[in-house]
């Protein structure tokens, strides 16, 4: 089973970064007070279809239901067989519906005559409607009737990454979380826990690339350590070079040193380190775009060192040092000017047959004028 379900959250405790909406959704379950209509939004990979599993077995876990103790946890029990059903996603009274792939025309007329009848063994007929977002106007006009005037027993968790694609109507009628991007400290210690767990080793510096490139999304961080090691020996250390090679992705590590070179002028490191990124069969256009969005924003650092408070959540400390240092050694012209070459240089990479040329190029241009 792939990473990403292997550790999905079973239960708020196991939620991270989200804490905000944890509490507010524990609070509801201890007190009892779920609302008939939920909105999870936000970042893909933050949490929300995992959220919607869990808010579905709170609602409706035949333990928290009887046991006054358990409730007051305000989680699921995940033994009874309300909770394992979830789980296994054959429950009869949970329709989980993904909006993204018929655009949900059948299953939201189903979804109007089900939610009629009284669930056959949970407290809830429950709906989660994935990719809310891709539901047709029909659709919708649908599910507004219904969750205007929903029968008591019935359920909504509704899901998506772009909100502003929700009609103000449904909106208005559901409670709303906002799921953000996780902060790269936790995507590491996530997945120092499934590498331990599944008896993976690798560089340390790996789990910084991996968060790095995942962009605040848990579920990419997991999917790139699962590729990487179909790619390797069982007990084979994954070293950063390794793991460099499979997603595609060089390291900001690498990256601030070539930074460097750049702006102390030292032609023979920028140009070597460029051979080895060669030999190593770099894909050189996604490495120059991964270069302008780091030297991005250390030109904004150096423009408003506020943003160093923003930028914690996506840089480890070490990251983020460097950052500032490499920050302090050029003036603001000159990060504009090496910004503005390799955008061009970029232009040009794409149609070129030979990509390293252009941005050779441009490092030897912005080091010689
Ligand atoms: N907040 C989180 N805490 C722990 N793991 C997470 C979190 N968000 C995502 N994941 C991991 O990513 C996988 C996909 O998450 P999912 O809930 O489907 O994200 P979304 O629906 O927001 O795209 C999960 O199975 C889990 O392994
Ligand atoms: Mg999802
Ligand atoms: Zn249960």
């Amino acid at each position: 089973m792939a990473f990403y379900r292997k550790y999905r959250p079973k239960k708020l405790s196991d939620l991270i970064g989200q804490d905000i909406n944890v509490e507010i959704i524990r609070n509801a379950a201890i007190l009892n007070r779920l609302s008939h209509a939920y909105l999870f939004y936000g970042e893909r990979g933050s949490g929300k279809t995992s959220a919607a599993r869990i808010l579905a077995k709170i609602a409706n876990c035949e333990k928290r239901l009887k046991d006054e103790i358990f409730r007051k946890i305000g989680e699921p029990c995940n033994s009874c067989q309300t909770c394992l059903s979830i789980d296994s996603g054959n429950a009869i009274d949970l329709s989980e519906i993904d909006a993204a792939s018929n655009r949900g025309i059948d299953e939201i007329r189903n979804l109007q005559e089900n939610v009629r009848l009284a669930p056959s063994s949970f407290r809830y007929k429950t709906f989660i409607i994935d990719e809310v977002h891709m539901l047709t106007p029909s659709a919708w006009n649908a599910l507004l009737k219904t969750i205007e005037e929903p029968p008591i027993h019935a359920l909504f968790i509704l899901a998506t990454t772009e909100i502003e694609k929700v009609p103000a109507t449904i909106r208005s009628r559901t409670q709303k979380f906002l799921f953000s991007k996780l902060p790269k400290n936790l995507i590491i210690k996530k997945l120092k826990t499934v590498a331990s767990s599944e008896n993976i080793s690798l560089e340390e510096t790996v789990f910084e690339l991996l968060a790095g490139a995942s962009e605040g999304s848990m579920r990419d961080a997991e999917t790139m350590l699962d590729q990487i090691v179909s790619f390797s020996d069982k007990n084979e250390i994954i070293t950063l070079k390794k793991a460099e090679n499979v997603i595609g992705k060089v390291s900001l590590e690498k990256m601030n040193f070539l930074a460097r070179a750049l702006f102390e002028k030292n032609i023979e490191q920028a140009l070597e380190f460029t051979e080895t990124l060669k030999n190593e069969n770099c894909d050189i256009i996604q490495f120059n775009k991964d270069l302008i969005s780091y030297l991005g924003k250390v030109l904004s650092l150096k423009a408003n060192s506020k943003m160093e408070s923003a930028f914690k959540n996506i840089f480890s400390e070490n990251e983020l040092e460097k950052l500032k240092r490499l920050a302090e050694i050029s003036s603001i012209e000159n990060h504009i000017r090496l910004l503005k070459m390799l955008i061009s240089a970029h232009r040009e990479m794409r149609y070129s047959p030979f990509s390293f040329i252009p941005f050779e190029v441009a490092l030897v241009e912005f080091i010689k004028s």
